[in-house]
């Protein structure tokens, strides 16, 4: 398969630094950063501060930032975070809402990104309407992309990661409701249900089995592929 442009949206966090570590070895890969970066990343640095209350912004900051790599033809959703904590109603409405913003709310905005840019797909860096795909590149012609990653607080009740579960599991009618209403987004989700390798806010006492970045990559660009072959929700697992 050709290289595709991927952007990663969650760039700055654990598991979207080490894919676009991973991807751009075969790929072109943009991340999408409310800051600018302090180090050197392995992505092409798309920032806007704010994407989420704006996410028709960042169609307009690639095509200034980015227009020799062509329209993007899948966005990653790598955003949220984790933490273990005390219970979630101890935690209080503050926190609730601050993992409300952090999780839901912003892969709500992730979408609305990737529904501008499925748009945007048929145009090209001037904003006219291009004639459809581009030539040498990666899948082009036909619909984007839009895989949102998941955790394993989406499927189970966590102790101490409460509003994480609570979140995870909206997240996944997000995209479910996403992918029925959309024509010009291919809406999925990959939920990797276990600790991603060589993130040390997990803990791994009592032998812990982690999934290494490899296969989350491997699991990635086999729904990106083929995403009308994938159920809109695709799980993997430790190994
Ligand atoms: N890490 C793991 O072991 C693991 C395991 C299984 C699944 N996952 C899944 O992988 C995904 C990413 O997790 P991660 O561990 O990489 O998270 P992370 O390291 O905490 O990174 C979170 C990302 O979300 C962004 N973000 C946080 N709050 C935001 C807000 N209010 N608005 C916009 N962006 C915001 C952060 O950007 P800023 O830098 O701008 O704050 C950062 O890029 C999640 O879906 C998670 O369920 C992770």
């Amino acid at each position: 398969m050709g290289g595709m442009h991927i952007l990663i949206v969650g760039a700055s966090g654990h598991v979207g630094t080490l894919l676009a570590e991973t991807l751009s070895a075969s790929h072109h890969v943009s991340g999408l950063l409310r800051r600018e970066p302090e180090e050197t990343v392995a992505h092409a640095p798309i920032v806007v501060p704010d994407w989420v209350d704006h996410p028709e912004k960042v169609a307009e900051a690639l095509r200034g930032q980015n227009s020799g790599h062509g329209p993007v033809d899948a966005v990653i959703a790598a955003l949220g975070g984790w933490y273990v904590d005390g219970p979630m109603l101890e935690r209080g409405l503050q926190s609730f809402d601050s993992d409300w913003e952090s999780h839901l709310r912003a892969h709500f905005a992730a979408c609305q990104v990737s529904t501008a840019l499925a748009g945007a797909r048929g145009q090209d860096s001037t904003g006219s309407p291009a004639g459809g795909g581009s030539p040498g590149r990666g899948p082009a012609a036909g619909r984007l992309t839009h895989l949102a990653l998941n955790g394993v607080a989406s499927i189970e009740a966590c102790v101490g990661s409460g509003a994480i579960s609570v979140f995870g599991a909206a997240q996944e009618m997000l995209i479910r409701v996403a992918a029925a209403e959309s024509e010009a987004v291919n809406f999925r989700e990959l939920k990797i249900l276990a600790p991603v390798a060589g993130d040390d806010r997990n803990d791994l006492t009592g032998g812990v089995e982690t999934v290494s970045i490899c296969a989350v990559a491997a699991a990635v660009v086999r729904i990106l592929a083929h995403p009308t072959a994938e159920q809109t929700v695709t799980s993997i697992h430790a190994f």
